[in-house]
């Protein structure tokens, strides 16, 4: 048996280094935390399904042009990735107002706002990731003006293509977070993953505030039907993948 290093283990994924010193391997777990790890539970499926749908939607992204760093998925919860540098920053875009938007400016939870919103966060759990300011991440100094450009300008485009897609499953694409990271030569791809732990995703066909969530706010505000909520999005996904 080939063991590997076990590079970092995180709330719900663990990075293994491959025998190649350019490729990595996330191994998808079924466990979930919440505000920063005060809350904990499992969600039975949950690694397979993020797996799932993480890999549909880094190749439908890879199409369009948005470099990824997906690279295959050689098992249900594993997947192969570029060894890029993760930027420390958690990029937010957001359609519709809700989570933490709504607790810091009062602003009311459903409200679609005038334009979608990118906000950077510093990727550090010690420190709660705290909101960023523009002078923030200059003082700080974790990515360049010309990066933090590019990421919003890529958050942006994923927004667009991601909202669209999302549309088409009869789902709202409230929020979500992206992290990105670059390779050997600066090159900046989009990393983590893209999947209901990491989006605010809503029914269409639910008018119920609380029966649309099919995210991980099932989890975290013990709504129930956590599961049954996961699986929903990954059929809807793979269906509308599959109609492309
Ligand atoms: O909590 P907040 O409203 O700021 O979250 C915005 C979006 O970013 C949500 O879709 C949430 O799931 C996601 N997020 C995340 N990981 C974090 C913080 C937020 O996936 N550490």
């Amino acid at each position: 048996m080939i063991t590997m290093e076990k590079l970092y283990e995180g709330k719900a994924k663990i990075l293994y280094q491959t025998d190649d010193p350019d490729i990595l391997l996330t191994y998808y777990k079924d466990d979930a935390t919440a505000f920063n790890a005060q809350k904990r539970g499992q969600i039975v499926g949950k690694g397979e399904i993020n797996c799932t749908v993480s890999t549909a939607l880094f190749q439908w992204l890879e199409s369009l042009g948005i470099p990824t760093h997906y690279i295959d998925r050689p098992s249900s919860r594993e997947m192969r990735v570029k060894a890029i540098k993760i930027i420390p920053l958690e990029v937010v875009v957001r359609n519709i107002a809700a989570g933490s938007l709504c607790k810091q400016t009062g602003l009311k939870e459903g409200k679609i706002l005038p334009f979608p919103l990118v906000e950077f966060y510093l990727k550090d759990d010690a420190l709660g990731d705290p909101l960023l300011t523009p002078d923030r991440i200059k003082v700080i100094d974790i990515a360049s003006e010309e990066q933090v450009n590019q990421l919003r300008d890529l958050a942006l485009q994923i927004n667009q293509y991601l909202q669209e897609f999302f549309d088409k499953c009869q789902i709202i694409l409230v929020d979500f977070k992206l992290e990105f990271g670059v390779d050997k030569t600066g090159k900046i791809y989009l990393g983590d993953e893209i999947s209901p732990d990491t989006c605010r995703l809503w029914d269409k066909t639910q008018e119920d505030a609380q029966a649309r969530i099919l995210d991980k706010d099932r989890f975290r505000r013990d709504l129930g039907d956590v599961e049954t909520a996961y699986q929903q999005v990954q059929a809807r996904v793979l269906q509308q993948i599959e109609s492309l």
